[in-house]
């Protein structure tokens, strides 16, 4: 069976989860392709000894430049602070490699634009990872919506609501810090997961009225003092769509700090003749309404039903580690050629669609007014 070889630069969160994704590949039933995790690139000597446990690596370095000159690695998946992603993601695409990048793909949106400009120049394969769509309840919003069955749209609503910055205790991270983060804050961070199914049924939105929020603006530094923390926290993006015609209202939340919400990614899409709604709150439930003589919204009890079937029985609960794993395989059937109908992973194009509107929402908040995205 084929095997791609993977490097990851950046160990830590996210680098650890698609680490734990290609260590259960062969859960993944009849799936073509073999994937393997041969390297991995972090300044953090701690965080790469974590990664000693991988049998199937054979280079563990401070020096991301060590896997691009690689040989014998096909694919780089970069998970850094937003930053980095422009000349890390420039690097991978310059070095011939194919490229799973991270959100927000870049800092701002110039950065996108930049990494999104090289890779037209290039031949490489690159996606941007969301994962959330990839769980059963996602899946079928997406396939309700493309039935035909909601009738004519009249509104969509979409968020990702966390509430652990709840804690003034917290400790400040490079998440908290627009340096690091990006001026557009929360957006960056939750934004490209709300926007993923919205812009892949091309639903971009045309203008939007931005209401972003600093709650928390300074945090324990972990020293003993306290740090500025001056990212936006929470964002409320009233934007419009244009569907056949007609301008449509959607609604967009990112917050971090939303009372009682732990990781909670949803998506209610309401029409003329139905509606559908997810929320990852209430993981197996999807609910979906038929205008009927009397009105009813209907909840079943989701299983297993995913793209790329595993060895999980039908009935079993998924999770995250199962839609992040969802993710991995769509990218490697796309970048193979065997996607198919399937779902895939955002593409460059969304990503720079997302910070559009990012921007856009920037705008809206300093100028208190409705911004035309162009
Ligand atoms: N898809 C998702 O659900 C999801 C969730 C969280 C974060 N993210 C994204 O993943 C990316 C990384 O976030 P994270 O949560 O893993 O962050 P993290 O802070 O846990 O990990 C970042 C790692 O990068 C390392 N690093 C920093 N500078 C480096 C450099 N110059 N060279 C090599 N390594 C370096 C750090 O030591 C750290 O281990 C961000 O783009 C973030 O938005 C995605």
């Amino acid at each position: 069976m084929k095997t791609v070889s993977v490097g990851i630069i950046g160990g830590g969160l996210m680098g650890k989860e698609v680490a734990s994704a290609f260590g259960r590949w062969f859960a993944l039933n009849d799936y073509p392709l073999k994937v393997e995790l041969k390297a991995v690139c972090d300044i953090n000597e701690d965080t790469l000894n974590w990664y000693k446990q991988i049998p199937s690596i054979g280079l563990l370095t401070t020096d991301y430049k060590k896997l691009l000159d690689a040989p014998d690695l096909d694919v780089i998946y970069v998970a850094l602070p937003h930053h980095l992603h422009q000349q890390y993601y420039l690097d991978v695409i310059a070095s011939g490699k194919d490229l799973f990048a991270e959100k927000p793909f870049g800092i701002d949106l110039e950065a996108a634009n930049a990494i999104k400009e090289k890779i037209d120049q290039s031949s490489c394969f690159v996606r941007c990872s969301s994962e959330m769509p990839f769980l059963p309840g996602g899946q079928r919003v997406i396939k309700e919506i493309l039935s035909g069955r909601l009738g004519k749209i009249i509104e969509v609503r979409a968020g990702f609501c966390h509430s652990s910055d709840m804690d003034p205790l917290k400790p400040i991270n490079w998440k908290r810090q627009s340096e690091f983060c990006g001026e557009i804050g929360v957006m960056g961070d939750l934004g490209m997961h709300v926007m993923h199914i919205p812009l892949r049924m091309g639903w971009v939105p045309k203008r939007v009225y931005a209401q972003l929020q600093k709650i928390v603006t300074s945090r324990p530094d972990g020293k003993g003092g306290w740090s500025e923390c001056d990212t936006w926290n929470n964002a409320h993006l009233s934007s419009t769509l244009s569907i056949e015609d007609e301008d449509v209202p959607m609604l967009l939340e990112m917050k971090r700090l939303a009372p009682g919400e732990t990781n909670s990614w949803y998506i209610e899409v309401l029409g003329t003749e139905g509606g559908v709604r997810y929320n990852t709150k209430d993981t197996k439930a999807l609910w979906t309404f038929k205008r009927e003589k009397e009105q009813v919204w209907q909840r079943l009890d989701l299983g297993f039903q995913v793209a790329f079937p595993t060895i999980t029985g039908g009935i079993f609960e998924p999770g995250f580690a199962d839609c992040f794993m969802q993710m991995l395989a769509a990218y490697f059937a796309e970048r193979d050629g065997f996607l198919g109908e399937r779902f895939g992973c955002v593409t460059p194009e969304e990503a720079v669609l997302s910070h559009k509107l990012f921007a856009a929402a920037l705008k809206s908040h300093v100028t208190k007014t409705v911004i035309e995205i162009p």
